[in-house]
């Protein structure tokens, strides 16, 4: 136990501490790594056209830069709030963001096109009319479509929506052009792309209105990087980079089921080591968890005891009455709502490490299910037992402490260690805040690989068997329990 004690708290002092440690000036820029060539996730790292340009620019003007990864619907808000400097995520110029957001000068020229099987009927947009079309989720195709065409499905991620294309659960996918010609690449047996665009539209790297200084600077160095011809091979570089890479992933021919397999494992697990996708979420997930399981049990116990002393006393009425309070609010809305607050709120404007803003909120979160339980737990104790203490001249809270909580305790055992449970799986949501947990682990190699099957099975096996683990523990600590009684 202590030796596990120990490993938590150095994951979690590592995920915390382990980032920098440079005394520069940081410039923190976020981005929705799943838009080749633009962003994409390589290896443990974020890479790119924008990266690599902000990259540039942020040397130049002497800052440590830091990426951060984000659901593309998160960005303006990000850097509106402060959480972040810069966004650089092929966004494009608009008319409503610029009510939001300062944009720097435009980079890069881009369409929205149409993708479509290879085998379906479509020639033109008005054939669209009828199709289901999948868009990802605030982006101007998603805009687009709503307004022209019809009502989209819409998608976390542009990888989502070819994944749902080519498991024909949308008809065609209306994405940015380079993204889109990558992905044809990609799956050239098995996509094609309408040639006539949607839209005309410019590139731009937002920055938040209160930080005109950062614009006037950022767009020097824009301009400077421009002139010099730096641009250009930056943005070819990645271009080229993309297109070699989607040659290597075509694999034609048909092949028997257990090649397929084969090769379907070795692309989601083995190629660019995707296990440690994997295998880093899970190490996140687990820290997430114990802490927050710790934090939770923490919470629940002072909770707990303020409402059975109040119920029992008619004591600490204010206290109660905070405590009834947060038990409403914590369990009357969902766990993804209160971390996205918890981050985007409450922290909104600090720089906080996302497993610690994890770990407080499903503390938080834990710490309302784990009070009622523990409560529960103080109520299932006879009443005479309380009398009984308090008649052999103990007070009432030696009595709580002696007397009623272990036996409580004891009692309610089985019940915290399922909440443990409960919470293992609730983490899954961390991804929202773009913490690389498990399920996110899984979601990047789907993202790179478009196969649903393998990576979400694993991810669901990797949860099952520590669920399984715990739940076996939990056996044995009951049987002792017994044992001492
Ligand atoms: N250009 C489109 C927009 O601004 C889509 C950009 C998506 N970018 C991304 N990194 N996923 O709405």
């Amino acid at each position: 136990m202590r030796y596990f004690l120990l490993l938590m708290t150095g994951l979690l002092l590592s995920g915390v501490w382990g980032c920098s440690g440079s005394d520069k000036p940081k410039l923190v820029m976020v981005t929705n790594a799943t838009f080749r060539p633009y962003e994409f996730v390589s290896g443990q790292k974020i890479d790119g056209i924008d990266p690599a340009i902000v990259r540039e620019i942020a040397d130049a003007l002497g800052y440590e830069l830091e990426i951060q990864d984000m659901s593309f619907d998160s960005l303006i808000a990000a850097v509106q709030s402060g959480r972040a400097d810069i966004a650089a995520a092929g966004i494009t110029v608009t008319e409503e963001r610029k009510k939001q957001v300062l944009f720097t000068d435009s980079y890069v020229i881009a369409e929205q096109l149409i993708v479509v099987r290879r085998d379906a009927p479509y020639q033109m947009v008005a054939d669209l009319k009828k199709a289901v079309i999948g868009v990802q989720h605030g982006t101007t195709g998603d805009l687009y479509v709503t307004k022209n065409i019809r009502e989209p499905e819409r998608y976390a991620h542009a990888p989502l929506v070819i994944s749902a294309l080519l498991a024909g659960k949308v008809d065609a996918a209306v994405l940015d052009s380079e993204p889109a010609r990558v992905f044809v690449q990609q799956k050239a047996a098995d996509l094609r792309l309408l040639t006539v665009p949607l839209t005309s539209e410019e590139y731009a790297f937002a920055i938040g209105k209160h930080n005109p200084d950062l614009l006037v600077r950022v767009n020097r160095e824009l301009r400077r990087l421009k002139q010099e011809g730096r641009l250009d091979s930056i943005i070819r570089h990645y271009r080229e980079l993309c297109e070699v890479e989607a040659e290597q992933d075509v694999v034609g021919g048909h092949r028997s089921m257990m090649a397929h397999l084969r090769d379907s494992l070795y692309v989601n697990f083995v190629k660019d080591r995707r296990y440690l996708y994997l295998w880093n979420g899970f190490l996140v997930t687990v820290c997430v968890t114990f802490f927050a399981v710790l934090l939770g049990i923490a919470i629940g116990f002072v909770v707990a005891v303020i409402r059975s002393t109040a119920d029992q006393t008619g004591r600490w009425k204010a206290a109660d009455w905070c405590c009834r309070v947060y038990l409403t609010v914590i369990r009357g809305t969902p766990a993804v709502v209160q971390l996205l607050i918890i981050y985007f709120v409450i922290f909104g404007a600090v720089d906080v490490n996302k497993i610690c803003v994890a770990i407080v909120a499903f503390g938080i979160n834990s710490g309302a299910y784990v009070a009622e339980i523990i409560r529960g737990g103080i109520m299932s104790i006879d009443r005479g037992q309380m009398e009984a203490g308090q008649s052999l001249g103990l007070t009432y809270s030696q009595t709580m402490r002696m007397v009623i909580l272990p036996q409580a305790l004891k009692n309610v055992l089985p019940a915290l260690g399922n909440e443990g449970i409960v919470l293992l799986k609730e983490t899954s949501v961390s991804g929202y805040i773009a913490l690389q947990d498990l399920t996110k682990g899984g979601d990047i190699i789907r993202s790179q690989t478009y196969d649903a099957f393998l990576p979400l099975m694993a991810v669901a096996l990797i949860y099952l068997a520590v669920v399984m683990l715990l739940t076996r523990l939990l056996g044995i600590l009951e049987k002792r329990l017994k044992r001492n009684e």
